[in-house]
């Protein structure tokens, strides 16, 4: 999982590394970002779902369409058929309610997507691009909430006074809800791999740190820093400056955060995009020790 706060480089280094992959087995790349840039970085043609890029690489770019029909899928008749006893009101309408109303909703299911693909065993190496990290870590909150909303139903339902014949499903649900929340949980904590994308400014080292104290409350450990934008050159006034200004920065990421692995990549004159360019992000990413 590759987080970080917008426009640092995480779909490049996401796609990178699944690049990487790719070369030794069937290789999946996630975007769960709600403005996804993976097909675009890849040049992709296919418009399937997933999309093929290579013959052991696909990408998949999941929506609010996907996570409602995911929600729909798994829990959205059974709560409907319990809601729809004393609130009269349409299933399409019920599901727009609550993907809507419900936060963390959509991000609960993008994790458990991810899980369920990782599980059915299809990809040796999952890569997943994830939003702007506000609204990553917020996908972390998710259990909690759940569990918060859903304690009101069994509340509502004994105060209706409905038989035990339509209170039970509620519990049950409940209880799924819940046990799911707690998989994934478990899946976040122990088969994904967390590396943090920043860029040498004030701004994104200031960040850092709410980002790593944010994930350790979780019990999730970030195990990787890729450092983006480095200027690697001192052609030009402008350049030295800059590379001069990003030393500060530098210096105080691998200092504050030295147990970590670090790679630092270089700002390019161009943008990344296509497979060329992408492979040599792929080479710096991978010498520099990005761990397989
Ligand atoms: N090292 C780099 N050198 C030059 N351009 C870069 C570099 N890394 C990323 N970019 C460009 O910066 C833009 C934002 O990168 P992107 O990976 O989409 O960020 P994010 O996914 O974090 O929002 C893209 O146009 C990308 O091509
Ligand atoms: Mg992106």
């Amino acid at each position: 999982m590759f987080a970080g706060k917008g426009g640092v480089g995480k779909t490049t280094c996401s796609a990178a590394t699944a690049l990487h992959y790719a070369d030794s087995g069937p290789t999946l790349a996630i975007s769960t970002d709600a403005t996804p840039s993976l097909a675009h970085i890849f040049e992709a043609t296919d418009r399937q779902k997933p999309a093929r890029v290579l013959p052991q690489l696909h990408i998949s770019e999941i929506g609010e369409r996907e996570i409602r029909e995911m929600w729909d899928a798994k829990f959205g008749r059974e709560v409907y058929e319990v809601f729809s006893a004393f609130v009269d009101i349409e299933y399409e309408d019920f599901v727009e309610f609550m993907t809507s109303v419900l936060p963390g909703l959509g991000e609960e299911f993008m994790v458990d997507y991810i899980r369920e693909t990782s599980q059915k065993g299809l990809y040796g190496n999952i890569v997943w691009d994830t939003a702007p990290l506000g609204q990553t870590l917020s996908l972390l909150e998710t259990p909690a909430l759940l569990g918060n909303h859903l304690k009101m139903a069994p509340r509502i339902y004994s105060r209706l006074k409905l038989g035990r014949r339509s209170r039970e499903p509620v519990l049950d649900i409940l209880k799924r809800w819940e046990e799911l929340s707690a998989e994934n949980m478990d899946f976040l904590r122990n088969a994904v791999y967390f590396t943090m994308v920043t860029i040498p400014e004030a701004l994104a080292v200031e960040q850092l740190e709410g980002a790593f104290r944010e994930l350790e409350k979780y019990g999730l450990t970030v195990k990787q820093i890729v450092i983006n934008n480095v200027v690697k050159t001192e052609e030009s006034e402008f350049l030295i400056t800059k590379a001069r200004q990003q030393q500060t920065y530098l210096k105080h990421i691998h200092e504050k955060y030295s147990n970590l692995k670090i790679v630092e990549l270089p700002m390019f004159p161009q943008e990344v995009k296509g497979l060329q360019r992408l492979r040599e992000v792929e080479e710096i990413l991978f010498q520099g020790g990005i761990i397989k």
